[in-house]
């Protein structure tokens, strides 16, 4: 099992995914400012694995807390919200820290840290057996023999076990499919070669590693079946956020005639944003793009982009996979539709 994030001792351990796949170091985090910083600095990063992160984080810097709870709180919240702006997970957990926060309204300082960490350890529980529960209804998707194509990493290093894409294509494995993946590179931080390829492998899933440019051609080909993709923030019209390059492969996807699959937990969805154009999209530092392994390949003087995600619009989403089952256009309906229904089982 990849253990992405924990709580451990009073203290938040990482896995640090900057240094996978070549070597395996887990990080202690007893202050929750540098926890903060590592958020920031991708030594944890994918939607979900943010938002565990971040409620954790939360409880932590609760545990240091020693005086005037109410204003700790907040200034641990703000640290934490100022963190990445796009995955909507990281504000989800913060909310739900919130919530729970004001609840505890009256109660002295003990009964606050054992209710935050609670809520915390609730957030992580529910985060993995969500990916459990959309992997079984996404994998009843697939035919038996799949060649799925996949960009970034959506796996267990993205969310608090499992995976969300990669969920759907473990679930299918259990399932008895055969199933084959063809992952991209995902430059420029190569979470698709560092991190996908890696758990992959470590699995024993086929995997085939292949640089974001050969995406058209395979498919071209007929090489690949599907796409499945996690998001950082699904709009309430259906728009995807997703890693940079979405897009492109949604678009390729519709020309092959290939479905393309958008896999995510409830917690990214996000009802307050009208659509794709309402989300705040995180720029990078221009490092990322001028150097590779630490090394530099472009001029000094070459001016840089680097957004970290694109907008797919909902109209080139075959289906989005969660945990409370699979929905298809109208997305807006059909977003409501599942809020509404799990509203009333919880
Ligand atoms: O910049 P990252 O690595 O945090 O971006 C991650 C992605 O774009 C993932 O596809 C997304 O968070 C879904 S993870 C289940």
């Amino acid at each position: 099992m990849i253990r992405t994030v924990e709580w451990r001792d009073n203290a938040v351990v990482l896995i640090d995914q900057r240094l996978l796949p070549e070597r395996e170091v887990y990080r202690v985090y007893r202050d929750y400012r540098k926890l903060a910083q590592a958020i920031r600095d991708m030594v944890v990063r994918g939607a979900p694995a943010i938002g565990v992160t971040a409620a954790f984080g939360i409880a932590l810097g609760m545990m240091q807390a020693r005086r005037d709870p109410e204003a700790t709180f907040a200034r641990i919240c703000e640290t934490f919200a100022s963190t990445r702006p796009t995955a909507v997970n990281l504000f989800w957990a913060i909310a739900r820290m919130q919530k729970r926060f004001a609840a505890t309204r009256g109660a002295g300082l003990a009964a606050v840290r054992a209710a935050m960490l609670a809520e915390a350890q609730a957030i992580y529980e529910e985060d993995r057996a969500a990916n459990r529960a959309l992997g079984h209804f996404g994998a009843k998707l697939l035919p038996r023999r799949v060649r799925v194509l996949t960009h970034c990493n959506a796996g267990a290093l993205a969310t608090a076990g499992y995976g969300t894409a990669l969920g759907v294509i473990r679930a299918a494995r259990e399932q008895g499919k055969e199933v084959s993946v063809l992952a991209t590179e995902t430059r420029p931080f190569l979470q698709g070669a560092r991190l996908t390829a890696w758990e992959l492998v470590r699995d024993g899933v086929p995997v085939t590693l292949i640089t974001d440019n050969m995406a058209a051609d395979r498919m071209r080909r007929g090489e690949v079946d599907c796409v499945i993709v996690g998001a950082d923030r699904i709009a309430a019209n259906g728009d995807v956020a997703n890693k940079i390059g979405t897009y492109g492969l949604a678009v390729l996807a519709r020309a092959h005639r290939l479905p393309f699959y958008v896999a995510a937990p409830l917690s990214t969805l996000d009802r307050e944003c009208p659509s794709g154009e309402d989300i705040v999209i995180e720029e990078r530092p221009p490092e990322e793009v001028t150097h590779c392994g630490g090394r530099r390949v472009a001029p000094a003087e070459v001016a840089v982009a680097n957004p970290a995600f694109d907008v797919t619009p909902a109209r080139f989403v075959s289906a989005l996979i969660t945990e409370r089952g699979v929905i298809r256009a109208p997305y807006r309906q059909q977003i409501q539709r599942l809020f509404r229904a799990h509203e009333r089982v919880r």
